[in-house]
């Protein structure tokens, strides 16, 4: 059976600067909280209205494709990872479609969060690994400023996350041995609740109201939005920060490992982690419990902050244009997330 290897690789992050001195104009926050507990210095934010989780993504793609030595119009399959979409339906993939000027191709979009591009490389080796499709556009893209609370009630999570998006081609490996190796995607969604954005939604408190007994102010949502959410600042994110770091700290490692040993490898085979940007404290903790050395894992929050779907891409290209990964390098991408939801993907460049 053929292989998968990534061909081509693009990164785009918007101009905007923001730094943690900035946020202190909208919410009671500090630098040194911020930098202690998250490692980031600063993030950046799409234009308003001139960007949109979309733009960034043609950006990045065109970058990838350019790298994988191919034309939009050799792209046979898009799969778009976000859960910040341009809309709520239909999909950022057949709105990239209409902006590449593709072909009539298929487009999916993916809802994993976190782990949503590590999921969609998944579903792209499938794909090529059937010799379905033979150029397949994977795009990881957020546009999260346009939807964050950044008065102090948001402050846990406003301040973690950027902007920006991160593109692959894969295509059929030309060499024996080389590309995606395995990958492994998990999920318990017992902890659904606490990290999500219930509202607008479909559930009408069927579940938040079991599983968050505290949930301050539950409104009874029998409406998919109602002015009451909006004047609850009930349309924005919730995430119970203590309980998912604890998580990922196990499930990172764990994931990790199991590629490795899917593969009858170890963590010294490692040439490259790259973990999903969620916190510099969970980076160093699974390097730590992984016994990595710093050449072997790729941060970038503290520039970036967490830029869900888009963080791996945009953290691997980084490393690739550093030149930190080259051919041959074994390569680990691996995440954690809302779901929860968790994978990773073992790569030989
Ligand atoms: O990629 C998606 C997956 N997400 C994650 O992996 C996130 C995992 N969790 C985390 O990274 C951490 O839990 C956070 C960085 C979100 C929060 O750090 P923490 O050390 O767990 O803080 P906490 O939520 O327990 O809050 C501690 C205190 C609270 O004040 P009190 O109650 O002790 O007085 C918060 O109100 O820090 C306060 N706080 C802040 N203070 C200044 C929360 N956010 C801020 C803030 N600035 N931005």
């Amino acid at each position: 059976m053929l292989s998968t290897r990534i061909a081509g690789i693009g990164m785009y992050v918007p101009e905007q600067v923001f730094t943690n001195d900035d946020l202190k104009e909208y919410m009671e926050t500090s630098d040194e909280w911020i930098q202690e507990r998250t490692g980031i210095q600063q993030r950046r934010y799409a234009h308003r209205t001139e960007e949109t989780t979309t733009t960034m993504g043609v950006e990045a793609a065109k970058i990838a494709i350019e790298r994988a030595g191919t034309t939009a119009a050799d792209i046979d399959f898009i799969i778009f990872a976000t859960l910040s979409p341009d809309y709520y339906f239909p999909g950022c993939g057949v709105l990239l479609q209409r902006a590449m000027k593709m072909k009539e191709i298929g487009a999916l979009d993916i809802r994993n969060q976190c782990s949503g591009f590590v999921y969609a490389i998944s579903v792209a080796d499938q794909f090529i690994k059937t010799g379905m499709y033979k150029n397949i556009l994977v795009v990881g893209s957020e546009k999260h400023s346009f939807g964050l609370d950044f008065s102090t009630r948001g402050r846990n999570i406003s301040v973690i996350f950027g902007d920006g998006a991160g593109a692959v081609v894969l295509q059929p490996a030309q060499k024996e041995g080389q590309g995606i190796l395995s990958t492994h995607l998990h999920s318990d969604g017992e902890s659904a609740e606490l990290l999500a954005m219930y509202n607008p939604g479909t559930h009408a408190n069927h579940w938040v109201k079991d599983k968050l007994a505290d949930f301050p102010d539950a409104p009874i949502a029998d409406m998919f939005m109602s002015h009451e959410m909006i004047d609850k600042a009930q349309n924005f994110p919730y995430m119970d920060g203590p309980s998912v770091f604890k998580k990922a700290i196990v499930k990172f490692p764990e994931v990790v490992m199991e590629a490795l040993a899917k593969n009858n490898l170890s963590t010294t085979d490692l040439s490259m982690l790259i973990p999903h940007q969620a916190n510099l404290r969970i980076s160093q903790f699974v390097q730590q419990k992984l016994g990595l050395g710093d050449h072997q894992v790729h941060n970038n929050i503290q520039k970036f902050g967490n830029t869900t779907a888009a963080s791996v891409p945009i953290a691997l290209c980084e490393a690739w244009e550093e030149g930190k990964i080259k051919e041959g390098d074994l390569v680990c991408l691996a995440a954690f997330g809302s779901g929860y939801t968790w994978a990773s993907a073992l790569i030989r460049w």
